[in-house]
């Protein structure tokens, strides 16, 4: 009560909106389990881990994962338990459309992602559904995923059958999941699936596919379902809070915020469109230092500026820590060859997390709420207070069902976004990463972000409530309370 009704705002009493959503979240491949079964065909994950089984620290994948393919009912029972409003999951594209494409529609899958919304409407929940969430189908990254110009097309005609399949029920839609880890840690390095490390220009080309496939998911929505269907759409961008070091290093700090979320945000958010201005010259200037004869972020025409632009009814924030950024001369000065990913080389900044930031044994998640109130003002300020959705925000640990480290977590962030409410941002939703243990891209089971532990050991997948889970049980009927 203390934390949500007001006891420590700085602002005084508090005045909680009442609107806002309270959920958890997870994502098909992490979760799911079912690789092969039914019809469903290999996605990016499937493929390649099967090829490279110690792609995880821990050699591990998500062929089985936590099951919820079958376990969904037990999934619905912890969020009832948990007191949300929503539960955000995402749906596997080749467990719908096997092909890849929409001419054949897999009923096994169909009738899992109804299942599954059906249960959670009889039990007040509301489905916030993510349409990409990276498991991309291995057939289109065959014909070069992020970077054919047609992914504009597919993943439209994706969107659409999805929306006809199951928009009477579904009335939050969210297109992509960080386009930033997509395309920065996927196509320009190797850290995630397909891993491709492309630097240059890939990451700049699979930029602009994503954010052109995504106002197209937008506009079908808007044209043909939404008048209908009476739902939002938006994207979710992951954001990192990158602070100067010190008064030298504002102008690094910037350009790290850009290449990091400005640039997928500027042209969906900003008053005008198009990518940051800074973007623009600095790859323009480095690549005219390289002797190439056109930059190499690919530019957007005024009519993809106009289509992306406004194309996002919230801004769907995922947030998990910050950094200290500062300026790294050799890249910001000079650009020899392609050493680093191509935001972070052109960008030309480092960044460190202090480790006094560091919470119990993770150095994955540090703690730095005043980031988070840091982000929301900048949204505020620069992006005209559109409403946001926060889609994630979570603490990795190593296990344990007592879980002090997080409870502290999620003390903090809760009430830095109570803090921001105050001072005029307009948060629509709060989701919680991750209902449960799951399958981490990199650190596979080593890793967790669980308010539920979940027995990777047992087949049956036992799932357990942390402390964490008790506390934000409480909070969240704090929240209730409150609101009257
Ligand atoms: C987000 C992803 O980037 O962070 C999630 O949307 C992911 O799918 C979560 O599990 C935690 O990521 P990490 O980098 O700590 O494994």
């Amino acid at each position: 009560l203390v934390v949500v009704c007001g006891g420590y705002s700085r602002h005084g009493s508090r005045r909680l909106p009442d609107d806002l959503l309270l959920g958890a979240a997870t994502a098909s491949y992490q979760i799911e389990g079912a690789w092969d079964a039914d019809g469903k065909s290999e996605n990016i994950f499937d493929y390649a881990i099967h090829n490279q089984p110690c792609y995880a620290i821990d050699c591990s994948n998500g062929d089985v994962a936590a099951n919820s393919y079958y376990l969904y009912k037990r999934d619905v029972e912890m969020l009832r338990e948990l007191g949300v409003n929503f539960y955000r999951f995402s749906l596997s594209w080749t467990r719908l459309f096997p092909t890849s494409f929409t001419d054949k529609i897999n009923k096994a899958g169909v009738e899992y992602y109804n299942n599954l919304i059906d249960e959670l409407l009889k039990n007040n929940i509301q489905p916030v559904v993510t349409l990409f969430h990276w498991d991309m189908p291995q057939k289109l990254q065959q014909l070069g995923g992020w970077l054919n110009n047609n992914i504009v097309d597919w993943f439209g005609d994706y969107a659409e059958a999805v929306f006809v399949l199951f928009g009477d029920r579904v009335k939050y839609w969210i297109t992509v999941n960080e386009p930033f880890q997509i395309c920065e840690f996927g196509y320009g390095n190797a850290i995630l699936i397909p891993a491709l490390n492309l630097t240059g220009e890939a990451d700049y080309i699979c930029t602009k596919n994503l954010l052109l496939a995504h106002a197209r998911a937008y506009h079908v929505y808007d044209e043909l379902f939404r008048s209908k269907q009476d739902g939002i759409i938006f994207i979710t961008i992951s954001t990192e809070w990158f602070e100067p070091a010190d008064n030298s290093n504002i102008e690094a700090a910037n350009d790290a915020n850009q290449f990091w979320w400005g640039i997928y945000a500027h042209p969906i958010f900003s008053k005008h469109g198009d990518y940051p201005r800074i973007i623009k010259e600095r790859v323009a200037l480095k690549s005219r230092v390289q002797g190439l004869p056109r930059s190499r972020l690919p530019e957007l025409s005024p009519d993809e500026i106009k289509y992306i632009h406004g194309s996002s009814d919230l801004f769907g924030l995922n947030h998990y820590s910050s950094a200290i950024a500062y300026r790294n001369a050799s890249t910001y000065y000079y650009y020899s060859s392609f050493t680093g990913p191509s935001h972070d080389a052109d960008a030309g900044y480092m960044s460190y997390k202090p480790p006094e930031w560091k919470i119990g044994e993770s150095d994955r998640t540090m703690y730095a709420p005043w980031g988070f109130s840091k982000i929301l003002a900048y949204i505020r300020n620069v992006y005209n207070n559109v409403p946001v959705f926060i889609t994630e925000n979570g603490f990795a640990s190593h296990g344990g069902l007592v879980d002090d480290d997080r409870v502290t977590y999620y003390r903090g962030y809760i009430s830095a976004m109570l803090d921001a409410i105050d001072e005029g941002s307009y948060i629509i939703g709060y989701t919680a990463w991750s209902l449960m243990d799951n399958f981490e891209w990199w650190n596979g089971y080593r890793e967790n972000y669980g308010l539920y532990e979940v027995d990777f050991n047992d087949t049956s997948r036992p799932r357990t409530p942390r402390k964490s889970a008790f506390f934000l049980i409480v909070i969240f009927i704090a929240f209730v309370i409150c609101k009257r």
